[in-house]
């Protein structure tokens, strides 16, 4: 079993990455059976896809890095780096891009939506974003990766690219590249925003009201919780009754996955109650949740050199792990290199 994912260093970790996603690292990295192996990273070099400012990367970088450690990514167990820091993700990436068709780029909803009208004046990196995705994951023959709901089609695509490559370039019984398989949480696949119940919570809202971010105090979740948008009427008993009512549905969600109950559980409590009563239950849980993740993370900001060398000695096994397969990518492609 080898566990793959990764996640942008862009902003700061929300509630939506931390119940969509990094929780379900913690949980594999923690159940990890012998001889499997867990490796997480910063997706810097996707970063670069959209404007940036360098600095900014470098700090919200080593934050990110802090931050998964906080909320239990130990990187004694698991291999913690940067993609910048193993040039063979930028060098799959490329050998890929014979193989990834344009068309099936262009069927990307993210890029659809990021690129929006305006496809002409976006980077050629955001066009071509999942094909490095798909490099990430095939480089260390991941057999899952754990995301959220919004990236099991870039990881169809990565097993679209690697079943390809294996049928026009490796023998059936020596393929180069494993299939991967997305593993989404049943219940927070897709936690969306506070203020907007059909989009989902994300790091580049404007709206900092609209996200619940895992360095947030006590007061500021307590205030997010008790604005976050409702309807008027009370929860109701069934889960049926959440049907047309978003945001109301969005709120239970994230009580139950934070609590580990169903719906129906949730609902079995609070049915028949107002937002008066659910909402400040769901601020106390969302902050002794948070607090000691914060705690820790403000801990580890501290040291940054601490948090440089975790992702150095990540980077080393990293690149030892991804070796035999570029090295197999190369050959397959009959690309010559000196030994
Ligand atoms: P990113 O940085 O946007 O998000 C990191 C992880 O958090 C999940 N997520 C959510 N889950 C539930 N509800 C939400 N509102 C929500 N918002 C984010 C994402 O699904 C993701 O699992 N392209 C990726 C990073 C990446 C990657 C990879 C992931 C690069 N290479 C290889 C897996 C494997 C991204 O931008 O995620």
């Amino acid at each position: 079993m080898r566990v793959v994912s990764g996640i942008q260093p862009t902003g700061n970790l929300h509630l939506g990455n931390y119940l969509g996603a990094i929780r379900n690292w913690v949980l594999m990295q923690d159940n990890m059976p012998e001889g499997g192996q867990c490796l997480f990273f910063l997706a810097d070099l996707h970063a670069i896809s959209m404007p940036h400012d360098p600095a900014e990367l470098h700090r919200a970088t080593l934050e990110m890095a802090a931050a998964l450690v906080a909320c239990g990514i130990d990187p004694a167990r698991s291999i913690l780096f940067n993609q910048a820091q193993v040039p063979a993700h930028a060098e799959l990436e490329w050998l890929l891009n014979g193989t990834a068709r344009m068309g099936w780029l262009n069927r990307m909803t993210q890029w659809k939506d990021k690129a929006g009208k305006n496809r002409e004046g976006q980077s050629v990196a955001l066009f071509v974003y999942p094909v490095l995705q798909a490099a990430d994951v095939l480089l260390y023959q991941a057999t899952h990766v754990p995301v959220g709901e919004d990236q099991k089609q870039h990881l169809e695509l990565a097993r679209d690219i690697a079943q390809k490559f294996n049928n026009d370039f490796a023998s059936a019984d020596a393929p180069v590249f494993t299939l991967p398989e997305a593993i989404v949480p049943p219940g927070a696949a897709r936690i969306m925003s506070l203020r907007d119940g059909s989009s989902k919570m994300s790091k580049s809202d404007p709206s900092d009201m609209s996200r619940i971010n895992l360095v947030d105090d006590a007061d500021l979740v307590m205030q997010k919780i008790r604005k976050a948008r409702t309807d008027a009427e009370p929860l109701p008993s069934e889960p049926a009754g959440l049907e047309g009512r978003a945001e109301a549905a969005n709120l239970v969600a994230i009580y139950g996955a934070l609590t580990g109950e169903s719906t129906e559980e949730v609902l079995g409590r609070f049915g028949g109650q107002g937002f008066g009563v659910f909402k400040p239950a769901l601020g106390e849980l969302l902050v002794e949740t948070l607090r000691p993740i914060s705690r820790r993370f403000r801990e580890l900001l501290s040291d940054r050199e601490q948090l440089d060398a975790i992702l150095a000695r990540g980077g080393a096994e990293a690149r030892e792990l991804a070796r035999p397969t570029l090295d197999a990518t190369y050959s397959a492609l009959g690309l010559v290199r000196g030994r």
